[in-house]
């Protein structure tokens, strides 16, 4: 059985002190949520904040981008070491945001995922096709150059240890989720690269999780696919009796 992650990006939003609010009233209404892994990914400003909350609970925290480099002449970029000993277990990688944003591309997805391996981090690595793309009925194609320029070139030992989020870019912020037979679809998919490349143990072991538009009244239908290990979840993820609904689904 796949342990379901059920993690939350805030992207650019929250304080420090906003983000020990945020914990002071989720922290109690996941108390008893054994059933999955519950991450919060806020900036990389509120790290702190949010690690010295969840001290003594299930909750982890992850990073929402890595730089690919250990150190150096990197202005903005924040290490994999950095983010270890600031508490964080997690890191978002190639989330469409970055790509559409700040220039990542599959090769870039891949070395901030093998710095994420190496600092003992669990990367959240991040595929999915936009609208455009879904339109021109070109999804696979899009997922299957994703997994290969992005995930493929590691190691059977590094890809036991990632997790694989599908966020069809056009589900993103606009209140239009993939039905929940679409995410499977892609899921399977995206399942069908890793049986090819890794084979059946791996197929079985990893975590995709599905984001786009994910709320606490969506959330069981999407659950209830065999295929969903989970889900990375935007907007919903800000309010803490919001997204504490979302995690006990
Ligand atoms: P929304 O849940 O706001 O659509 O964002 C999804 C997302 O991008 C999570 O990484």
């Amino acid at each position: 059985m796949r342990r379901p992650v059920m993690a939350g990006n805030w992207k650019m939003y929250k304080t420090p002190a906003e983000t020990t609010a945020f914990f002071e009233k989720f922290r109690p209404l996941v108390e008893n949520s054994e059933h999955c892994e519950t991450v919060i990914c806020p900036p990389f400003t509120d790290l702190a904040a949010a690690v010295d909350a969840v001290r003594g609970s299930r909750i982890q925290v992850g990073a929402q981008n890595i730089a690919w480099a250990k150190e150096g002449a990197f202005t903005g970029e924040i290490s994999g070491a950095m983010i270890r000993a600031a508490g964080a277990a997690y890191a978002i990688v190639g989330h469409s945001e970055r790509r559409q944003y700040f220039g990542e591309t599959d090769e870039t997805v891949f070395k901030r995922t093998l710095a994420a391996l190496e600092a003992g981090l669990t990367p959240i690595v991040c595929v999915g096709e936009r609208l455009d793309e879904r339109e021109k009925g070109i999804t696979k194609t899009v997922l299957v150059s994703q997994f290969t320029k992005g995930i493929a070139d590691l190691t059977p030992e590094q890809f036991a240890r990632i997790v694989i989020a599908y966020e069809p870019v056009w589900a993103i912020g606009t209140g239009k989720t993939a039905t929940p037979e679409m995410a499977a679809e892609a899921h399977r998919m995206i399942r069908g690269q890793v049986w090819a490349k890794y084979g059946s143990e791996a197929v079985a072991a990893i975590r995709i999780l599905y984001g786009g538009s994910v709320k606490p009244d969506n959330v069981k239908t999407l659950m209830a696919q065999t295929e969903i290990d989970g889900v990375l979840v935007g907007g919903a993820s800000l309010d803490p009796v919001g997204f504490a609904s979302i995690v006990n689904f």
